[in-house]
């Protein structure tokens, strides 16, 4: 078990309506469980063309929304200091950053890898302006669901390698396909572990979050946050986060998500939280790494042998306590510091919003709330 769940007091543990195998979310509209087996022979390519990256002093990586959340997930959790210095990822629209980080690098070889689902992506299609008309990249790739599309048919003329999206797999659902994994076998990240961990993931507890989110909805705990601790874990609430709220967001939903870090947030939040309205729903999640030897300067409040791993993890432990002593639905995660149990974590995540979907009867696998602020932006750019 790479994922330990520790239900505390008020969390509902409701008896499984479904039988809990993977089955079913072999079956579905969407292909983010279906894609793990059968593109196997995608997968390896990812792996390989990633590779030819290794040589990269830096490797930008150009995408937004779904088509970065996951890598950034991924590179938080797993990969080592030296390999996430390399990536430039560029899912904002800053200049300056993007030359403060490059401009250090003279003389350094550049890698760019391209990724974007519909290849139109109006962040992405400006950001390739400045990047092409400036810096000279020794290696180029992309991927994109889209072969006739601005950026497929670029990558065509320039001969870019290019690995497809599955027309079934959408953007925030899209991290275990090329989407995600070629840049994480750029940057070195063990993909077939990640794969290996998302297809072992226990279904039962996709199945367990999926019910028991349901059930304390209609309760009325229709404010859903995720209280991630560790330095590690900061991609992956940005993932969670967008995961929810442009899957379930829909219909007049009562339901807001949010995501906050420890133990930052508890000197921001958690007032709120202890003495705001019961209608939160709070899941905690930490990475679970063994404690350290602690520092040699003066121990000012005896804290005798906890090192910064182990106060971290006593906090967290602490606080949900306390919100859980305080009535409040808690859920613990603890996971395991490996790709499999990230990859197994994401899968479950991943079911779980399928199936809150289904129990809705709503779909989570599109979102038209984001097209009208698109519609509008290139209507002002004169793009029609
Ligand atoms: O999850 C989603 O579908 C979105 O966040 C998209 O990934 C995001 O809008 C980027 O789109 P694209 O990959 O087409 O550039």
């Amino acid at each position: 078990m790479t994922i330990h769940v520790e239900p505390m007091t008020r969390w509902p543990m409701r008896t499984l309506s479904q039988q809990p195998t993977a089955e079913v979310f072999l079956s579905g509209t969407s292909g983010y469980e279906r894609c793990l087996d059968r593109d196997r022979a995608q997968q390896q390519e990812a792996i390989e063309l990633g590779a030819t990256f290794h040589d990269c002093d830096k490797l930008v990586v150009l995408g937004i929304g779904g088509s970065a959340m996951g890598l950034r997930a991924l590179v938080d959790a797993l990969a080592d200091r030296r390999e996430a210095d390399r990536l430039v990822l560029l899912d904002h629209l800053d200049l300056g950053t993007l030359e403060h980080e490059l401009d250090g690098a003279q003389g350094a070889k550049l890698g760019l890898m391209v990724i974007s689902r519909s290849g139109t992506t109006l962040e992405v299609m400006a950001w390739l302006r400045e990047l092409l008309g400036r810096w000279r990249f020794e290696r180029v790739a992309a991927v994109t669901a889209s072969p006739d599309s601005p950026l497929g048919r670029l990558a065509a003329e320039q001969a870019w390698p290019t690995l497809s999206i599955p027309d079934d797999v959408g953007g925030r659902f899209s991290v275990l396909t090329p989407c995600g994994l070629l840049p994480a076998s750029a940057l070195k990240l063990p993909v077939e572990d990640l794969l290996e961990g998302a297809r072992n993931a226990d279904p039962a507890q996709a199945f367990q979050w999926a019910g028991d989110l349901h059930h304390l909805l209609a309760g009325g705990h229709d404010r859903w946050l995720g209280f991630f601790y560790g330095k590690a874990l900061s991609g992956l609430a940005g993932w969670w986060l967008q995961l929810l709220s442009e899957s379930l967001g829909k219909q007049g939903l009562p339901l807001y998500v949010a995501a906050a870090e420890g133990p930052r947030d508890q000197h921001s939040i958690l007032q709120l939280l202890m003495e705001g309205a019961d209608r939160q729903a709070l899941i905690f999640s930490y990475w679970d790494r063994p404690a350290a030897t602690p520092g040699a300067g003066p121990d000012l409040l005896g804290l005798g042998a906890t090192d910064l791993t182990a106060m971290e993890r006593i906090l967290f432990d602490a606080n949900s306590q306390a919100l859980s002593d305080r009535g409040r639905p808690v859920l613990r995660l603890r996971l395991e510091p490996t790709a499999q149990s990230v990859a197994a974590c994401m899968q479950n995540w991943m079911r779980a919003t399928a199936l809150l979907g289904s129990y809705l009867d709503l779909d989570p696998f599109d979102q038209p709330g984001v097209e009208a602020g698109k519609v509008i932006a290139k209507a002002r750019l004169g793009l029609g």
